[in-house]
């Protein structure tokens, strides 16, 4: 970062001297004003919950210019990422900062497929689970069980730990996801396949069974691969805020990758892609395309408490390039599987229409996010809706990972520990009971 010539200068009306703050740049995006120092020197913090004007790291990972709909994954946008890439290779980039070329790439993907198989011992995790238990909870605990394995990888100051631990996550999340689903479904757990790349080897071990052979469709796989490139990593969003500040303990990677996971679980992170498909599946249960007027009246009804899931976005005010993608997404799949006159896809887009041009939504600067499609795509694909969040949270493994080992790998970085605006009682003495 770079400092700026300019300064902030920050004063006070009741005459408390005026301190000079420093402003930094970075290479694209806003700049930031330095108030490291800021307590020190005047005793006061700022106060930004939900961190709404507050940067909370330096990084060279993701840009988002929510304005125009950008979004950048170590420079490259993501379009030409979903278009000329795939899973691993944006693994790659994320975590090493390039794109393979073609040995790396092999050597790369190598090193994933070896690492696809989970310790015997973790499909016992299972059993404790009841069946129907939603697959999150299953993946918070499968993952965060993880550290309980893989002792030769749980030093995070270690940069060996870090770097086969990541490789180990990205490897058996796909195992674990699937894991989850059979488990649910009283079938057999499948075993990964060597002889299969990253995404078609999910797809069989989803979908598969020990009676007949399965071949995954490709249409279908480079769907998946897509879906995953597109929630590989997003900035500091709140399951990778909850990562960074739970790593900053020193915790092993597994730990903090599955406080990440308990976080995205949320409807308004991670969460929304089923619940998108729900409120879908609702309006279509009362009436389709016709009821759609009648619920957006309820969603701009602040006491009905409803909102239009997989819409709004903390940062883009602008189209989320992801929905894009997985609208284009949408329309190969259900082209592929002969499902171009799917009801849900339909009211979806008679839905984004109208709250398109509604000024409740335009005035708010409310878009379609990345989960507004994406739960047609992964219904049309085979997936139940409960796993959408665990396909978020397999993606999104690289993004925590890499955002992890970058502020562990910064010298400067310390233990997360913000303060508070404290409001409540002043000192106060105990009385005895009788007088209480
Ligand atoms: C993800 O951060 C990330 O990058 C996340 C993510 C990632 O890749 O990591 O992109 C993934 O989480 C995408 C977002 C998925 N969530 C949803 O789709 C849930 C529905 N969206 C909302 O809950 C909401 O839009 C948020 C939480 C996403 C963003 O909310 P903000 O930025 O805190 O905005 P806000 O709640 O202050 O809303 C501003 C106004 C309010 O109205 P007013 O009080 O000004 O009158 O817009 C309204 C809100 O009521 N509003 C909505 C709405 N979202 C915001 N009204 C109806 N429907 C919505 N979806």
């Amino acid at each position: 970062m770079t400092p700026s010539d300019v300064k902030a200068t920050l004063s006070f009306s009741d005459g408390s001297p005026n301190i000079d703050l420093p402003i930094y740049k970075g290479s694209v995006g806003p700049d930031v004003i330095d108030i490291r120092k800021l307590y020190a020197q005047t005793g006061k913090f700022t106060y930004d919950p939900g961190f709404l004007s507050t940067a909370s790291c330096n990084s060279s990972i993701t840009y988002i210019d929510g304005d125009k709909g950008e979004l950048l994954y170590r420079g490259y946008p993501i379009e030409q990422l979903a278009t000329n890439c795939d899973f691993l290779d944006t693994c790659h980039l994320l975590l090493y900062g390039e794109l393979p070329n073609a040995q790396k790439k092999a050597d790369f993907d190598k090193l994933v497929t070896n690492h696809t198989m989970v310790n015997e011992q973790m499909q016992f995790f299972l059993r404790g689970f009841r069946r129907d238990a939603h697959p999150m909870a299953v993946m918070t605990g499968l993952v965060g069980g993880m550290s309980a394995f893989y002792h030769d990888s749980t030093d995070i100051n270690n940069p060996e730990h870090r770097e086969i631990a990541a490789i180990r996550l990205i490897a058996k999340m796909p195992t674990l996801v699937a894991m989850a689903y059979k488990y649910s479904i009283g079938q057999p757990l499948i075993y990964p396949r060597n002889d299969l790349g990253y995404t078609a080897n999910f797809m069989h071990m989803m979908f598969a069974t020990p009676c007949e052979k399965y071949e995954p469709n490709e249409v279908l796989v480079r769907a998946m691969d897509r879906i995953f490139i597109l929630h590989a990593d997003h900035e500091q969003n709140a399951s990778t805020s909850t990562v960074r500040l739970c790593g900053s303990s020193g915790t092993n990677p597994f730990a903090a990758i599955a406080a990440g996971v308990a976080c995205l679980w949320g409807p308004a992170h991670g969460g929304a892609n089923e619940a998108a498909l729900n409120m879908l599946e609702e309006i279509q249960r009362n009436g389709g395309v016709e009821k759609v007027g009648e619920f957006i009246k309820q969603v701009k009804d602040k006491n009905s408490n409803v909102k239009l899931m997989g819409f709004g976005h903390r940062v883009y005010k602008n189209y989320d390039p992801r929905a894009k993608l997985m609208r284009e997404t949408c329309h190969e799949v259900l082209n592929a599987l002969g499902l171009h006159d799917d009801p849900l896809f339909k009211l979806a887009m008679a839905l984004e229409k109208i709250a398109l041009e509604d000024e409740y939504f335009v005035a708010r600067k409310l878009y379609p996010n990345v989960d507004f499609y994406s739960g047609i795509v992964q219904r049309a694909i085979g997936i139940p809706v409960n796993l959408f969040t665990a396909i978020f949270a397999l993606a999104r493994t690289v993004g925590w990972i890499a955002q992890l080992n970058e502020m562990i790998g910064d010298p400067e970085y310390k233990i997360g520990r913000p303060r508070q605006l404290f409001v409540g009682s002043n000192s106060r003495d105990v009385k005895p009971l009788a007088q209480r």
